[in-house]
């Protein structure tokens, strides 16, 4: 099972970790309720990513909802459709607009649901609280009293936290916790080789610069960054070129050019040795 899981993810581009599987494969085979997978780590670790693969690999209707501080009722469960309540309704449940959860129900009834509730820590407290009773029970109310009642055994929801708050404990304690973090420079390599195919010594290097920037700089550099960077270092036709593409990509806050300074005495000039090196650059 671990295998077979490991093997799909792979096979689209997402390399798991195996707590990652552990986590999956449990919802996989658990049958008493929701099956909730609380992904917590910091930008760019692979946490929508993995909500987004793991849809794909068994099949799922992926329902996706990014959230942000003036997050509505309508958006979470289920709104009114006001343009279409002005043309005119022929049956009443045309007037609603479904929201995601209420997507959710109707996906799971038909087969599997995947929901990715992503960065719930920008919500305010009182979005996360109501989505704590559909955890308990798969249900979604209408404005009539209606209800539309999921099937619990066929739907996973991923939330994702990057910790600007905390969750609820509530919410902390329905769901599988998983806590995300970056590969090792050897899995990243890997990974940034297959998807731009640059020589390993650039990739090393750039990710290089990344870990100096995550451990002692104010940002943190996802693999896809690095990935953009790396793919457009090719059209650097000098060091200052290199500079502006760091600058692009990977340095976000004066902290991280420092972080830089202190520990290479110009970054941009040892991507560009690396890159002639290599003699990569799209030509002269
Ligand atoms: N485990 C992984 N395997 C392959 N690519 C990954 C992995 N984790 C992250 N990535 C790359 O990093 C990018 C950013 O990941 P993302 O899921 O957006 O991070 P997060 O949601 O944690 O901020 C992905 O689009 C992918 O290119
Ligand atoms: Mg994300």
């Amino acid at each position: 099972m671990f295998g077979d899981l490991k093997r799909k993810l792979t096979k689209i581009g997402y390399v798991p970790r195996r707590k990652e599987l552990v986590a999956l494969n449990c919802a996989l085979n658990r049958n008493n309720g929701a099956k909730v997978i609380i992904l917590e780590g910091q930008p760019g670790t692979g946490k929508t990513f993995l909500a987004e693969s793991f849809a794909k690999i068994i099949g799922a209707e992926y329902i996706y909802l990014l959230c942000h501080n003036w997050l509505s009722d309508e958006e979470m469960f289920i709104g009114l459709d006001v343009p279409r309540l002005v043309v005119g309704v022929s049956r009443p449940e045309e007037a609603y607009k479904p929201g995601v959860l209420k997507r959710a129900v109707d996906a799971s009834n038909g087969g599997f649901a995947v929901v990715c509730i992503d960065e719930l820590d920008k919500t305010p407290e009182r979005m996360e609280a109501l989505l704590l009773d559909f955890l308990q029970s798969g249900r979604v109310y209408g404005p009539q009293g209606e209800v539309w009642e999921g099937k619990l055994d066929k739907m996973f929801v991923f939330i994702t936290t990057n910790n600007q708050r905390s969750l609820l404990e509530a919410t902390l304690r329905r769901g599988f916790r998983v806590r995300t973090e970056y590969h090792t420079p050897q899995v990243e390599s890997d990974i940034l080789r297959k998807k731009t195919g640059a020589p390993v010594n650039i990739i090393r290097a750039v990710l290089r610069l990344a870990m100096i920037i995550r451990k002692n700089g104010a940002s943190s550099p996802s693999l896809k960054e690095a990935e953009n960077l790396i793919i457009d270092l090719k059209t650097a036709r000098s060091a200052e070129d290199v500079r502006y593409l760091l600058e692009g990509w990977l340095i976000k806050e004066p902290e991280d050019i420092n972080a830089l300074l202190e520990q290479t005495k110009d970054p941009a000039s040892i991507i560009w040795g690396e890159i002639r090196r290599a003699k990569w650059s799209g030509g002269n």
